[in-house]
């Protein structure tokens, strides 16, 4: 491995795992990201400069820049971090997920069969499994779990995960899946739970809670996906899928008030909304296989993980005020007017 085709580089997770990897590894990184509303370079300023580090703005789509691109920097390896990846947005509409999710997979694909890419990463998500009962706390997901979807969001990543098996056993593309939980830290987009309530709970503003807030997530922090992607295309066993999580589940309303506890907010900020259609109860991974096989482990505490969270968003005020402004406001407005109770 020398030369890296990152795509998605410059959204929450690829920014995060390009940082990993240059302060960790000797190789070339080529960020190829389209810049979406989620993508952002100013989630890389500390590395811009760097020798290891080339921005390409493209799209995963786009067969012949994503061949060129691969061909100009030599790259031996695809890790596949670009997609669409938030489940409201899925739900107001599907179309920009089925086609960056799975055509755009489907373009990364073939460029890697017919270039002989050496190893093809492809970033996908538990949300693939479906969902798992409240009252059973003994089941987890494993490897092993049907895909039971449901989302659009989640259909279109499983969709993609389908084809890179089938690449894989039809190509003998040297194909990775790596599934992991809900991930949080520094640079995450502020339309997702953890950012959305801090940045809400900063300004004094009502913190909008899906349901009853019982939902289940289990949350990892981002560093720690970073890790577990790493020891994967290091380790991993070509063919194979490694679920990566950090056992650490919670109701989303405790996480809710963990939040105001930290600013010193009162929880008479939470509103109950409606609830998100399909919304999946609980999530829980079991990462029994890429701990024994690969031998990673989570490093962070979510106490002192989320503690450092919430202080990286009172010292950034400016990244997410600038990102929850214009085109966002927007999606807010749509998402959330039909929620409120
Ligand atoms: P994100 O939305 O923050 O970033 C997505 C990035 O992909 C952005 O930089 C965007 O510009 C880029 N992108 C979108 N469409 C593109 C296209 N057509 N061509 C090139 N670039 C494009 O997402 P994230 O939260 O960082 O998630 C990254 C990956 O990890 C996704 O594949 C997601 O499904 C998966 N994942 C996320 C989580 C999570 O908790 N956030 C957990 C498990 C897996
Ligand atoms: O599990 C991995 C997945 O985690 C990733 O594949 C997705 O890309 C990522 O977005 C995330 O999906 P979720 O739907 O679990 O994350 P989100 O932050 O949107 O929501 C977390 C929980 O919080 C979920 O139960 C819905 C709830 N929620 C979310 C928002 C945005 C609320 O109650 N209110 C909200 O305003």
């Amino acid at each position: 491995m020398k030369n890296l085709f990152v795509t998605g580089g410059a959204g929450f997770i690829g920014s995060n795992f390009i940082k990993y990897m240059l302060s960790n590894y000797n190789y070339k990184i080529i960020n190829y990201d389209k810049l979406t509303y989620a993508g952002n370079l100013e989630n890389l300023t500390d590395v811009e400069e760097h020798p290891n580090y080339v921005f390409v703005k493209g799209d995963i789509c786009d067969d012949a820049m994503v061949r060129v691109t691969l061909e100009k920097y030599e790259c031996d390896t695809i890790v596949n971090f670009a997609a669409e990846s938030h489940v409201d947005r899925s739900i107001l509409g599907a179309k920009d997920f089925v086609i960056t999710n799975i055509l755009g997979t489907q373009v990364l694909l073939d460029a890697a069969k017919d270039l002989k890419i050496e190893k093809y990463l492809q970033v996908s998500t538990d949300e693939v499994y479906g969902s798992l009962p409240e009252d059973r706390n003994d089941l987890k997901f494993t490897e092993e779990n049907p895909i039971k979807t449901n989302s659009p969001y989640s259909a279109s990543k499983a969709s993609s995960d389908l084809l890179c098996n089938a690449y894989y056993q039809t190509h003998h593309l040297p194909v990775l899946i790596t599934r992991c939980s809900n991930n949080y830290g520094p640079y995450q987009f502020p339309e997702k739970l953890i950012p959305l309530m801090i940045a809400k709970a900063m300004d004094g503003e009502k913190l909008p809670v899906y349901g009853d807030g019982m939902n289940v997530r289990d949350w990892l922090y981002v560093n720690d996906h970073c890790s577990g992607i790493s020891a994967v295309l290091h380790r991993g066993k070509i063919g194979e899928i490694y679920n990566i999580g950090g056992n650490n589940e919670w109701h989303n309303i405790d996480i809710v008030k963990l939040i105001l506890k930290y600013l010193n907010k009162g929880e008479d900020q939470i509103q109950y909304v409606k609830d998100r259609p399909g919304h999946d109860r609980r999530y829980a991974i079991d990462s029994t296989k890429i701990q024994k096989e690969l031998g990673w482990k989570a490093f962070y505490k979510f106490e002192d993980g989320i503690k450092e969270t919430i202080q990286w968003y009172i010292e950034n005020e400016k990244w997410w005020r600038k990102v929850m402004s214009g085109e966002y406001m927007k999606y807010y407005e749509k998402n959330y007017a039909g929620k409120l109770l």
